[in-house]
C-alpha cells in the first residue's frame, strides 16, 4: 500500500481533498487509525494529560515523548507519524537539533513544535538536514502559563495578523505542516489559503486542509470535552468504526459543524 508522505499531502491540499489526523500515543490505536483512513498520526505531548495525569504538556519530557513514539511506529505500516518536540528541547537550535534526531530515530517522520517567527530559524536549519518540520500556531499549549489559560488566539485584527505573519515566516523558512489550534475560523481560512503547507486545524473552522482531533476527545475518555471536539464513538459500533466517522465527517465538510469553530 502507498505510504503517505509529505509530497503526497501537499497533493492533496491542491486537489482541495482534505486529510485526517489523529493525536494518539500507542500501537492499537495508531494500527486501527491507519487502516482506518488517518494519514497522520501526532504523537503529540497531550500525552502528558490525557495519559500520564499532569494538567498540562509542561512536565512532559523527551524520554516519555520517545517511549510513545516508538509504541506508534510499531503499530503503524502507511501513515506518516509526526512527533511532539516537549517544552523546552528546542529553546536553541543546538537544542533542536540534537533532540530533533531522537524523535526521529524513534521512528516519526516529522517534528512538530510550538511557536512563531523565533523558530524560523531552527524550522530551516531542521528543514535543510532532512527532518520535516510540522509548526504550530494559535493557541500552543506548551505556553498556558504566558498565556493565562487555554483561550482563543487571534480574535484582535493585531494579533490575527501576527499569527498570519508568523504563518508565512514558517512556510518560507521550510515548514512542510502547521497545525492551528484555536483561531477564529477566518483567520484560518486566510492563513490555509496564503501558505504553500497544508494546515491542520483543531478548533479552526473547517476550511484548513486537514483536521486533528486527540483519540481520548473522538472516544469520550475526556471528562470535560473541549467545545471542538466531538465523540465518535457514539454513533459507531467500535473503534474502529469512531475513526471511520470522523474521517469521513471530515472529508464530507459535515465536521467541524457550527457547534464546534470559534468565529
Ligand atoms: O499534543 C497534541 O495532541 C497536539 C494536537 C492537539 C495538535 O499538539
Ligand atoms: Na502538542
Amino acid at each position: 500500500e502507498k505510504l503517505v508522505t509529505v509530497q503526497s499531502l501537499r497533493k492533496k491540499k491542491a486537489n482541495g481533498e482534505k486529510f485526517i489526523t489523529v493525536a494518539l500515543y500507542d500501537a492499537p490505536m495508531a494500527a486501527m487509525a491507519q487502516k482506518s483512513g488517518v494519514e497522520t498520526l501526532l504523537v503529540g505531548d497531550s500525552l502528558g494529560m490525557t495519559v500520564l495525569g499532569y494538567d498540562s504538556t509542561v512536565p512532559v519530557t523527551m524520554e516519555q515523548m520517545i517511549y510513545h513514539v516508538e509504541a506508534v511506529a510499531r503499530g503503524n505500516k502507511k501513515s506518516l507519524i509526526m512527533g511532539d518536540m516537549p517544552f523546552m528541547t528546542y529553546a536553541t537550535t543546538e537544542q533542536a537539533l540534537t533532540n530533533a534526531t531522537r524523535i526521529m530515530q524513534a521512528g516519526a517522520h516529522m517534528v512538530k513544535m510550538e511557536g512563531g517567527a523565533w523558530l524560523a530559524d531552527t524550522v530551516r536549519i531542521l528543514s535543510d538536514r532532512g527532518i520535516p518540520v510540522c509548526a504550530h500556531l494559535g493557541l500552543t499549549p506548551q505556553s498556558v502559563h504566558k498565556l493565562g489559560g487555554y483561550r482563543v488566539q487571534g480574535r484582535d485584527e493585531e494579533h490575527a495578523k501576527q499569527i498570519l505573519e508568523d504563518a508565512l515566516l514558517l512556510d518560507e523558512a521550510g515548514a512542510d505542516l502547521v497545525v492551528l489550534e484555536c483561531v477564529p475560523a477566518d483567520l484560518a481560512k486566510r492563513i490555509t489559503k496564503s501558505v504553500s503547507m497544508p494546515t491542520i486545524g483543531i478548533g479552526a473552522g473547517r476550511d484548513c486542509d486537514a483536521q486533528v482531533l486527540v483519540i481520548n476527545d473522538i472516544l469520550g475518555l475526556t471528562e470535560q470535552p473541549p467545545k471542538f471536539s466531538k465523540n465518535f464513538l457514539v454513533e459507531a459500533e467500535d473503534i474502529p468504526g469512531a475513526l471511520r466517522k470522523y474521517a469521513e465527517d471530515v472529508k464530507e465538510g459535515v465536521f467541524p459543524g457550527e457547534e464546534h469553530i470559534f468565529q
